[in-house]
Protein backbone atom coordinates (compact mmCIF):
# COMPACT_ATOMS: atom_id res chain seq x y z
CA UNK A 1 0.00 0.00 0.00
CA UNK A 2 2.69 2.35 1.32
CA UNK A 3 5.24 1.14 -1.55
CA UNK A 4 2.26 1.74 -4.59
CA UNK A 5 1.80 5.41 -2.74
CA UNK A 6 5.34 6.02 -2.99
CA UNK A 7 6.33 4.32 -6.42
CA UNK A 8 3.24 6.62 -8.03
CA UNK A 9 4.55 9.50 -6.36
CA UNK A 10 8.00 9.43 -7.16
CA UNK A 11 6.94 8.43 -10.78
CA UNK A 12 4.84 11.82 -10.75
CA UNK A 13 7.38 13.85 -9.78
CA UNK A 14 10.03 12.65 -12.18
CA UNK A 15 7.41 13.15 -15.58
CA UNK A 16 7.54 16.52 -13.80
CA UNK A 17 11.17 17.06 -14.04
CA UNK A 18 11.56 15.84 -17.40
CA UNK A 19 8.94 18.02 -18.36
CA UNK A 20 10.67 21.09 -17.30
CA UNK A 21 14.19 20.07 -17.86
CA UNK A 22 14.87 22.46 -20.94
CA UNK A 23 12.71 25.22 -19.62
CA UNK A 24 14.52 28.24 -17.68
CA UNK A 25 14.51 28.22 -14.05
CA UNK A 26 15.98 29.80 -11.01
CA UNK A 27 18.94 29.20 -9.94
CA UNK A 28 20.09 29.71 -6.40
CA UNK A 29 23.78 29.32 -4.48
CA UNK A 30 23.27 27.93 -0.81
CA UNK A 31 26.57 27.37 0.54
CA UNK A 32 28.80 28.05 -2.26
CA UNK A 33 29.37 27.46 -6.20
CA UNK A 34 28.86 23.66 -5.61
CA UNK A 35 26.05 23.85 -3.49
CA UNK A 36 23.04 24.93 -5.72
CA UNK A 37 18.97 24.89 -5.41
CA UNK A 38 16.67 25.56 -8.17
CA UNK A 39 13.08 25.97 -8.46
CA UNK A 40 12.54 22.68 -9.55
CA UNK A 41 14.18 21.14 -6.57
CA UNK A 42 12.11 22.81 -4.44
CA UNK A 43 9.16 22.05 -6.57
CA UNK A 44 9.21 18.79 -6.44
CA UNK A 45 9.72 18.30 -2.64
CA UNK A 46 6.56 20.56 -2.39
CA UNK A 47 5.32 18.41 -4.76
CA UNK A 48 6.05 15.16 -2.52
CA UNK A 49 5.32 16.85 0.30
CA UNK A 50 1.80 17.89 -0.16
CA UNK A 51 0.68 14.22 -1.81
CA UNK A 52 2.10 12.74 1.44
CA UNK A 53 0.41 15.22 3.86
CA UNK A 54 -2.86 15.09 2.36
CA UNK A 55 -2.40 11.06 2.28
CA UNK A 56 -0.81 10.42 5.95
CA UNK A 57 -1.20 13.91 7.74
CA UNK A 58 0.57 12.24 10.71
CA UNK A 59 3.51 11.44 8.80
CA UNK A 60 6.75 13.76 9.08
CA UNK A 61 9.06 14.50 6.47
CA UNK A 62 12.58 14.93 6.43
CA UNK A 63 13.51 16.94 3.04
CA UNK A 64 16.35 18.36 1.72
CA UNK A 65 14.80 21.73 0.77
CA UNK A 66 13.04 21.87 4.27
CA UNK A 67 9.60 22.10 2.51
CA UNK A 68 8.41 20.73 5.96
CA UNK A 69 9.09 21.46 9.73
CA UNK A 70 10.73 18.25 9.81
CA UNK A 71 9.98 16.06 13.44
CA UNK A 72 11.21 16.56 16.58
CA UNK A 73 12.77 13.03 16.57
CA UNK A 74 12.36 9.67 14.37
CA UNK A 75 9.53 7.94 16.39
CA UNK A 76 6.52 7.19 13.88
CA UNK A 77 6.76 7.33 10.25
CA UNK A 78 9.56 9.42 8.81
CA UNK A 79 9.77 10.45 5.03
CA UNK A 80 13.31 11.02 4.06
CA UNK A 81 13.32 12.93 0.77
CA UNK A 82 15.55 14.13 -1.61
CA UNK A 83 13.73 15.99 -4.71
CA UNK A 84 16.42 16.16 -6.88
CA UNK A 85 20.06 14.48 -5.59
CA UNK A 86 22.51 15.40 -7.62
CA UNK A 87 21.37 18.92 -8.73
CA UNK A 88 25.04 19.46 -10.34
CA UNK A 89 24.21 16.95 -12.42
CA UNK A 90 20.88 17.93 -13.50
CA UNK A 91 21.96 21.80 -14.43
CA UNK A 92 25.22 20.79 -16.16
CA UNK A 93 24.28 17.13 -17.61
CA UNK A 94 20.63 17.16 -17.83
CA UNK A 95 21.34 13.16 -16.45
CA UNK A 96 22.84 11.54 -13.49
CA UNK A 97 20.62 12.65 -10.76
CA UNK A 98 17.69 10.81 -8.72
CA UNK A 99 14.68 11.14 -6.45
CA UNK A 100 15.36 10.21 -2.83
CA UNK A 101 12.61 8.84 -0.72
CA UNK A 102 13.09 6.60 1.77
CA UNK A 103 10.24 5.41 4.66
CA UNK A 104 11.68 4.90 8.10
CA UNK A 105 8.93 3.06 10.61
CA UNK A 106 9.95 3.41 14.43
CA UNK A 107 13.35 4.27 13.53
CA UNK A 108 13.63 1.28 11.00
CA UNK A 109 14.13 2.02 7.11
CA UNK A 110 11.42 0.22 6.04
CA UNK A 111 11.48 1.05 2.34
CA UNK A 112 14.22 2.92 -0.01
CA UNK A 113 13.16 3.86 -3.66
CA UNK A 114 15.98 5.64 -5.50
CA UNK A 115 14.68 6.52 -9.39
CA UNK A 116 17.24 7.76 -11.79
CA UNK A 117 14.85 9.89 -13.65
CA UNK A 118 16.43 10.65 -16.74
CA UNK A 119 17.01 6.57 -17.58
CA UNK A 120 14.11 5.83 -16.35
CA UNK A 121 15.28 3.68 -13.64
CA UNK A 122 13.63 2.64 -10.56
CA UNK A 123 15.13 1.06 -7.88
CA UNK A 124 13.24 -0.19 -4.64
CA UNK A 125 14.12 -1.66 -1.13
CA UNK A 126 11.62 -3.54 0.98
CA UNK A 127 13.41 -4.35 4.31
CA UNK A 128 14.10 -7.91 4.77
CA UNK A 129 12.15 -8.89 0.94
CA UNK A 130 15.47 -8.15 -0.88
CA UNK A 131 16.01 -5.27 -4.04
CA UNK A 132 14.51 -4.39 -7.42
CA UNK A 133 15.33 -2.45 -10.73
CA UNK A 134 12.27 -1.91 -12.36
CA UNK A 135 10.52 -4.89 -10.92
CA UNK A 136 13.76 -7.51 -11.25
CA UNK A 137 15.38 -9.17 -8.46
CA UNK A 138 19.01 -7.49 -8.00
CA UNK A 139 21.77 -10.84 -6.63
CA UNK A 140 23.26 -10.93 -4.14
CA UNK A 141 26.44 -8.49 -3.89
CA UNK A 142 29.83 -9.51 -4.91
CA UNK A 143 32.71 -9.57 -2.60
CA UNK A 144 35.30 -7.76 -3.31
CA UNK A 145 38.74 -6.33 -1.49
CA UNK A 146 39.99 -3.21 -2.28
CA UNK A 147 42.50 -4.34 -4.80
CA UNK A 148 39.71 -5.99 -7.25
CA UNK A 149 36.78 -2.82 -6.35
CA UNK A 150 36.02 -0.08 -9.22
CA UNK A 151 34.59 2.50 -6.71
CA UNK A 152 32.31 5.33 -6.76
CA UNK A 153 34.07 8.47 -5.02
CA UNK A 154 34.47 12.11 -5.41
CA UNK A 155 38.23 13.30 -5.89
CA UNK A 156 37.34 16.45 -2.89
CA UNK A 157 38.60 13.60 -0.21
CA UNK A 158 41.74 12.87 -1.74
CA UNK A 159 42.48 16.79 -1.41
CA UNK A 160 43.18 19.03 1.35
CA UNK A 161 39.30 19.28 3.18
CA UNK A 162 37.68 19.70 6.50
CA UNK A 163 36.56 16.08 6.96
CA UNK A 164 39.65 13.82 6.30
CA UNK A 165 43.69 13.84 5.53
CA UNK A 166 43.96 13.15 2.48
CA UNK A 167 46.54 10.38 2.91
CA UNK A 168 43.83 8.26 4.57
CA UNK A 169 41.79 7.76 0.91
CA UNK A 170 44.65 8.46 -1.75
CA UNK A 171 46.28 5.12 -0.81
CA UNK A 172 42.63 3.65 -1.59
CA UNK A 173 42.26 5.52 -4.93
CA UNK A 174 45.62 3.85 -5.86
CA UNK A 175 45.56 0.30 -5.15
CA UNK A 176 41.82 -0.05 -6.42
CA UNK A 177 41.03 -0.69 -10.19
CA UNK A 178 39.63 2.47 -10.44
CA UNK A 179 37.58 5.81 -9.15
CA UNK A 180 34.69 7.38 -10.71
CA UNK A 181 33.15 10.76 -9.22
CA UNK A 182 29.09 10.11 -10.14
CA UNK A 183 27.61 12.91 -8.16
CA UNK A 184 24.64 11.93 -7.00
CA UNK A 185 25.09 9.54 -3.76
CA UNK A 186 21.46 7.88 -3.78
CA UNK A 187 22.21 6.86 -7.06
CA UNK A 188 25.95 5.35 -6.42
CA UNK A 189 24.39 4.00 -3.75
CA UNK A 190 21.85 2.11 -5.99
CA UNK A 191 24.35 1.38 -8.83
CA UNK A 192 26.44 -0.52 -5.88
CA UNK A 193 23.61 -2.59 -4.85
CA UNK A 194 22.56 -3.52 -8.63
CA UNK A 195 26.80 -4.33 -8.84
CA UNK A 196 27.50 -1.42 -11.49
CA UNK A 197 29.93 0.13 -8.67
CA UNK A 198 31.98 -2.35 -6.00
CA UNK A 199 32.31 0.34 -3.70
CA UNK A 200 31.28 3.82 -2.28
CA UNK A 201 32.53 6.14 0.42
CA UNK A 202 32.24 9.76 0.75
CA UNK A 203 32.49 12.05 3.70
CA UNK A 204 29.79 14.22 4.40
CA UNK A 205 26.12 12.61 3.19
CA UNK A 206 22.67 14.16 4.89
CA UNK A 207 20.10 11.12 5.72
CA UNK A 208 18.03 12.32 2.70
CA UNK A 209 21.20 10.72 0.26
CA UNK A 210 22.15 7.77 1.93
CA UNK A 211 18.27 6.25 3.65
CA UNK A 212 17.05 4.77 0.60
CA UNK A 213 20.63 3.75 -1.31
CA UNK A 214 21.69 1.99 2.10
CA UNK A 215 18.70 -0.01 2.28
CA UNK A 216 19.43 -1.18 -1.13
CA UNK A 217 22.91 -2.21 -0.39
CA UNK A 218 21.81 -3.98 2.52
CA UNK A 219 19.30 -5.71 0.51
CA UNK A 220 21.34 -7.55 -1.36
CA UNK A 221 23.86 -8.56 1.22
CA UNK A 222 26.28 -5.68 1.67
CA UNK A 223 27.08 -3.13 4.41
CA UNK A 224 27.29 0.55 5.00
CA UNK A 225 28.39 2.09 7.90
CA UNK A 226 30.60 5.31 8.60
CA UNK A 227 34.58 5.23 7.02
CA UNK A 228 35.24 3.77 11.01
CA UNK A 229 33.18 0.80 11.13
CA UNK A 230 30.40 2.45 12.64
CA UNK A 231 26.63 1.90 12.47
CA UNK A 232 25.38 4.40 10.25
CA UNK A 233 22.78 7.65 12.09
CA UNK A 234 19.93 9.41 10.73
CA UNK A 235 20.14 12.52 12.81
CA UNK A 236 22.82 14.34 10.57
CA UNK A 237 26.01 14.66 8.93
CA UNK A 238 27.92 11.55 8.07
CA UNK A 239 30.29 9.73 6.73
CA UNK A 240 29.57 7.03 4.27
CA UNK A 241 31.57 3.59 3.50
CA UNK A 242 29.20 1.36 1.60
CA UNK A 243 30.44 -2.32 -0.24
CA UNK A 244 30.39 -5.70 0.16
CA UNK A 245 31.15 -7.18 3.82
CA UNK A 246 34.83 -7.99 2.89
CA UNK A 247 35.32 -4.29 0.71
CA UNK A 248 34.14 -2.42 4.25
CA UNK A 249 36.05 -4.83 6.46
CA UNK A 250 39.28 -3.90 3.94
CA UNK A 251 38.86 -0.12 4.10
CA UNK A 252 38.00 0.15 7.73
CA UNK A 253 40.90 -2.28 9.10
CA UNK A 254 43.94 -1.55 6.43
CA UNK A 255 43.21 1.79 5.44
CA UNK A 256 41.39 3.89 7.90
CA UNK A 257 42.37 2.33 11.43
CA UNK A 258 45.84 1.88 10.16
CA UNK A 259 46.46 5.65 9.34
CA UNK A 260 44.96 6.42 12.73
CA UNK A 261 42.39 8.54 11.35
CA UNK A 262 40.16 9.18 14.10
CA UNK A 263 36.29 8.22 14.31
CA UNK A 264 33.92 11.17 14.20
CA UNK A 265 32.34 11.87 17.75
CA UNK A 266 29.43 13.74 16.77
CA UNK A 267 27.32 13.45 13.08
CA UNK A 268 27.29 17.66 13.14
CA UNK A 269 30.78 18.06 13.98
CA UNK A 270 33.34 18.40 11.35
CA UNK A 271 36.50 16.09 11.33
CA UNK A 272 39.85 18.10 11.17
CA UNK A 273 42.37 16.96 9.06
CA UNK A 274 45.08 15.18 10.68
CA UNK A 275 48.48 16.89 11.09
CA UNK A 276 50.89 15.33 8.55
C1 LIG B 1 24.77 15.86 -3.16
C2 LIG B 1 25.15 14.70 -4.03
C3 LIG B 1 26.63 14.52 -4.03
C4 LIG B 1 27.17 14.32 -2.64
C5 LIG B 1 26.75 15.48 -1.74
C6 LIG B 1 25.25 15.66 -1.77
P1 LIG B 1 22.53 17.23 -3.82
O1 LIG B 1 23.36 16.01 -3.13
O2 LIG B 1 24.54 13.49 -3.58
O3 LIG B 1 27.00 13.41 -4.78
O4 LIG B 1 28.57 14.23 -2.68
O5 LIG B 1 27.17 15.18 -0.44
O6 LIG B 1 24.92 16.78 -0.99
O7 LIG B 1 22.88 18.47 -3.07
O8 LIG B 1 22.90 17.28 -5.24
O9 LIG B 1 21.14 16.78 -3.55
CA1 LIG C 1 21.69 20.18 -2.43
CA1 LIG D 1 21.49 14.96 -2.10
CA1 LIG E 1 19.06 17.53 -3.48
Amino acid sequence: MLEWFAIDLIKQAGEYIRQQIDERYEIERKTGKGDLVTEIDRAVEQLIVDRIQDAYPNHHIVGEEGISTGPADLTGTVWFVDPIDGTLNFIHQKRMFAISVAIMIDEVVEYGFVYDVMADELFVARRNQGATLNGRILPAIREHYVRDAFLSMNATWVTPNRQIAPEVLAPIVKDSVGTRAHGAASLELAWLAAGRVDGYITMRNMPWDYAAGKLLVEEVGGRVASLYGEPIRYDGKTSVLAGSETFVNDVVKHYVIAKGATPEVRPDLEIQPQAS
